[in-house]
């Protein structure tokens, strides 16, 4: 244990998940570590879950993280009832529902903001921070796991800080993270990142031995989700979106090797990274939030210079894959803290290309990310905002159709907007590449009907864009009613599709 926990200091504030659970109380708040199911806490929270189970105590925190995190902590915590509010972003069914049905409270955040809010006060104060590492240094800084999300500011701001010492995380993930957190207005300086692999920080996050009050020791392992495999349509967004990249390189308007790629979570932004293995890119930049499969994928076949994120977000057998062959891949791979790896002002600087995916998709480019039919809750806006707003070319990618076919993902009006018609370069479905730069609103709905939506949809569409035409003949032609019974048909027949 010497090794995980270099102060004697330290070792002797080692205890029970059960004891560190003890420390929270009542209307706290309570800032831990994680980002997409990667190096959260997992002993205290389950801890914590079971003590107001058993004993029906009435304890009720408010949850910051980085991002989504494991079962452990939403999904424990969400079923014991104990989460009164949560922030940033989630993705745990039981406190999805939670948040649907009202019990939870949630405020859906860009993730590169948070940060700064929580150094300015936003929040209140933090009252325990709870950090996963793989290790504690000998002057009680913590050394991070798999991800590094909020982290180093949580551990700034909070009274107390609870470690997780997760001796199941390798201990060579040590020297992958570079830690750096910018200066607050009015005194802020240019962050230096010039390229994505240059190093401005630290490899461990400051924290001090004073400020531990407890260590937990435990080995449960992340609850990485699975990835689902790369289907015939994924792989067909895939193909439109890297031809289409290819075209902007023969025309001189994207360098050989592209531009930093920032790259959303999930299925589809797996498929259209497996896409660039296959093609003949070579010696890409990565500068995004999350690092998936793929990457391990494109560092293989010696594509990639270096992938820049603040979390490791494989599936299962891609964890396995990257702990058996860390030393090569650890070179590779730089996690920073999420203010940093979305930062507007390096996205800007790098020029990214950033790729994301979108729930619903309207014919003059607006983009609902985040609530299914204007109002249930997904997961959140994730770090797509902080890219799609400043990135050099923003893409959305989507099924033309969710539900089995029932539902278009190309309608007249978003039920919800996340991203606006002013932030989206190109649309990319299984159908084609809506090329949106430089259109006007109604140059865009055609070429958004005509190459994104499901031929099933292409009639009614059309027949509503021609109308909104025709009846309103303003510069972004809308039937308020009928743009917003198109979400309400679904609900009253369960299905859009036209009766044929
Ligand atoms: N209407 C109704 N339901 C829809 C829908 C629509 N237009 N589009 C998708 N859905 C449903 C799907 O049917 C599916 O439902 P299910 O869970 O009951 O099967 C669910 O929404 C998720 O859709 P899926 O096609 O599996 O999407 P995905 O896993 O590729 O995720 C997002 C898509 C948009 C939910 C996801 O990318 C996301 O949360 N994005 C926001 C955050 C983000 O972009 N982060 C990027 C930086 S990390």
């Amino acid at each position: 244990m010497r090794e995980r926990i270099r102060n004697n200091e330290l070792l002797k504030k080692v205890v029970s998940p059960e004891e560190a659970a003890a420390l929270i109380k009542d209307d706290m708040n309570i800032a831990t570590s994680g980002f997409t199911p990667s190096g959260y806490p997992k002993a205290v929270p389950l801890a914590l879950a079971k003590r107001v189970e058993t004993s029906g105590e009435k304890l009720k925190i408010n949850l910051l993280t980085g991002a989504s995190v494991g079962d452990e902590l939403d999904g424990a915590l969400s079923r014991a009832g104990v989460i009164a509010k949560r922030y940033p972003y989630q993705t745990n069914e039981s406190l999805r529902l939670a948040i649907n049905s009202g019990e939870v409270l949630y405020s859906d955040i860009h993730l590169s903001h948070m940060a700064q809010q929580v150094r300015y006060g936003f929040y209140g104060k933090i009252d325990i921070a709870i950090i996963e590492a793989v290790a504690i240094t000998e002057d009680g800084h913590i050394i991070p796991s798999t991800s590094v999300g909020n982290s180093p500011t949580f551990v700034q701001e909070a009274e107390k800080v609870i470690v997780e010492v997760n001796t199941g995380q390798p201990l060579e993930l040590e020297g992958i993270h570079d830690i750096y957190i910018p200066e607050d207005p009015p005194n802020r300086q240019p962050i230096p990142i010039i390229k994505a692999d240059d190093r401005i920080g630290t490899t461990y996050i400051p924290c001090g031995v004073d400020k531990i009050e407890a260590v937990v020791i435990t080995d449960i392992k992340d609850n990485v989700r699975p990835l689902a495999p790369i289907d015939e349509i994924s792989e067909r967004m895939a193909g439109h979106l890297i031809e289409f990249l290819e075209n902007e390189v023969a025309h001189g308007r994207l360098p050989k090797n592209l531009l930093p790629l920032q790259s959303g979570v999930g299925s589809v932004a797996n498929a259209v990274l497996g896409g660039l293995v296959k093609s003949n890119f070579e010696n890409l930049d990565f500068y995004s939030e999350v690092i998936q499969d793929s990457v391990f994928d494109l560092i293989d076949a010696d594509k990639i210079r270096i992938a820049s994120g603040t979390s490791l977000t494989p599936s299962e057998n891609g964890l396995i894959r990257f702990y058996r062959n860390i030393n090569r891949y650890r070179g590779k791979i730089i996690l920073r803290p999420q203010e940093i790896s979305n930062n507007p002002e390096v996205a800007r600087r790098l020029g990214s290309i950033a790729m994301n995916t979108a729930i619903e998709v309207d014919i003059y480019g607006n983009v609902n990310s985040t609530n299914i039919m204007g109002s249930r809750m997904m997961n959140g806006i994730g770090g797509s905002g902080d890219f799609a707003r400043n990135a050099f070319l923003t893409v959305f990618l989507t099924q033309s159709t969710a539900k089995n076919g029932d539902i278009s993902t190309i309608v007249p009006m978003v039920s919800h907007v996340d991203h606006t018609e002013h932030d989206i370069d190109v649309i990319v479905t299984e159908q084609g590449v809506a090329d949106l730069r430089a259109l006007a609103p109604r140059e865009r709905a055609k070429v958004i009907i005509e190459n994104c939506a499901h031929p099933d949809y292409k009639p009614l569409l059309w027949d509503y864009f021609n109308r909104a035409v025709k009846q309103t003949g303003k510069h972004t032609p809308h039937i308020l009613q009928e743009a917003f019974s198109w979400h309400v048909r679904f609900l009253e027949t369960g299905t859009m599709k036209i009766k044929k």
